[in-house]
């Protein structure tokens, strides 16, 4: 048998071969299980040893000729495929913008990207929760047990079946339950906002069934009402853009802090409009309610999983829509829901004006 004639013909066809499939079906019929070579291969064992000293080299150089043939043909039919795909999508560059930015950012999402900018310098990442939650998370965590007239407060939208867990599956009432997962999650020390939507069966003028939070938790070693003082200082003067930004802390009641306190801000009246800014008892201004907090509740760091004794935190809650009609003068909170493109084309953002610190995090709308 004259192996360089096979060879030369394997080698011919091989580099006639048209695409990666005539390719494959080469290789199979040379070097696959039933293939030719493989079969030449196979009558090395029935062959006298001289016979197979000077028939072996010729069968197995002609084996890794054919196989490095095919490796080249397969590196020259995918390259000749990758060239003719760049050749055929392109994207031209050169395109012009369109003349009026197109589309624009709907002021929640424009406020939430503006929480997460200020207080991840102050160290706060941005945590989630599941806005289908069920009672345990949502209430009794949170010390709200099952008789707590909160309960009945929060205009609950629940669902008709229970958990595998048989508990009660709820929408969120508040974004507060993420307290909760992210003690569980996470251990301590924390430093979490946690912004998101809540719903409440509740409609009217200043109330929509959907409407959206921004929780705020700290636990760590220590931390004492001064921490939450300066915190939330910190942040109102930032969002709101002004050094004068003056708090009242005004004490009050919830279930999952304890002492729980209602943040004020001064307001004054300009031109008949309320403006922040200003020690709310100066004359001519007022105090506004604006979130609640406190020193988280010992049985609620509990029900996270930590020890109380050990690990101290603040929390905070305050209403995001609430945050964007007071720093953009909207004056109607149904108007953020009723998908009205022209509402979003006045109030909305540019979807290239990214808040940060440096840049300024409100923006030239
Ligand atoms: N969860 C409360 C609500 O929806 C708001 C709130 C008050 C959250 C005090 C807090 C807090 O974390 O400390 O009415």
């Amino acid at each position: 048998m004259d192996y360089a004639v096979t060879r030369e013909q394997a080698l011919a066809r091989i580099s006639a071969a048209q695409d990666l499939g005539a390719l494959e079906a080469l290789r199979v019929e040379f070097l696959g299980k039933q293939g030719s070579i493989s079969g030449l291969l196979k009558t090395l064992g029935a062959m006298s040893a001289e016979e197979r000293q000077t028939t072996g080299p010729l069968i197995h150089a002609l084996r890794e000729g054919v196989t490095e043939a095919l490796a080249t043909r397969k590196a020259a039919l995918e390259g000749a495929a990758l060239d003719a795909r760049l050749a055929s999508e392109t994207i031209d560059l050169t395109l012009p913008a369109p003349a009026a930015p197109r589309g624009s950012i709907h002021p929640v999402s424009q406020v939430m990207d503006e929480l997460a900018e200020i207080f991840a310098d102050m160290g706060f990442a941005v945590a989630t929760g599941p806005e289908i939650e069920d009672d345990w998370h949502n209430f009794t965590a949170l010390n709200i047990p099952e008789s707590h007239p909160a309960r009945a407060m929060h205009d609950t939208f629940y669902f008709p079946d229970k958990d595998a867990e048989g508990r009660d599956i709820l929408l969120r009432t508040h974004t507060s339950p993420v307290q909760i997962r992210a003690m569980l999650q996470q251990g301590a020390p924390i430093r979490i906002i946690a912004p998101g939507r809540v719903y409440r069966s509740d409609s009217d003028a200043t109330h929509t069934p959907m409407f959206h939070q921004v929780e705020g938790l700290v636990i760590d070693k220590g931390i004492h009402l001064g921490h939450l003082k300066w915190t939330l200082e910190t942040f109102l003067k930032a969002f709101f853009e002004r050094d004068d930004i003056v708090l009242r802390l005004r004490p009050s009641y919830f279930p999952f802090t304890e002492p729980s306190v209602e943040v004020d801000v001064g307001f004054a009246i300009v031109g008949g409009k309320r403006v922040l800014g200003g020690s709310g008892d100066a004359p001519g201004h007022g105090w506004m309610e604006l979130l609640g907090s406190g020193m988280v509740n010992r049985k609620v760091i509990a029900a996270g999983g930590l020890d109380p004794d050990e690990w101290q935190g603040f929390a905070f809650g305050a209403g995001i829509d609430r945050l964007a009609m007071l720093k953009y003068g909207m004056d109607d909170l149904r108007a953020f829901f009723d998908g009205d493109v022209r509402w979003n084309a006045h109030y909305g953002f540019n979807p290239n004006d990214v808040p940060t610190l440096s840049g300024g995090v409100g923006t030239t709308a």
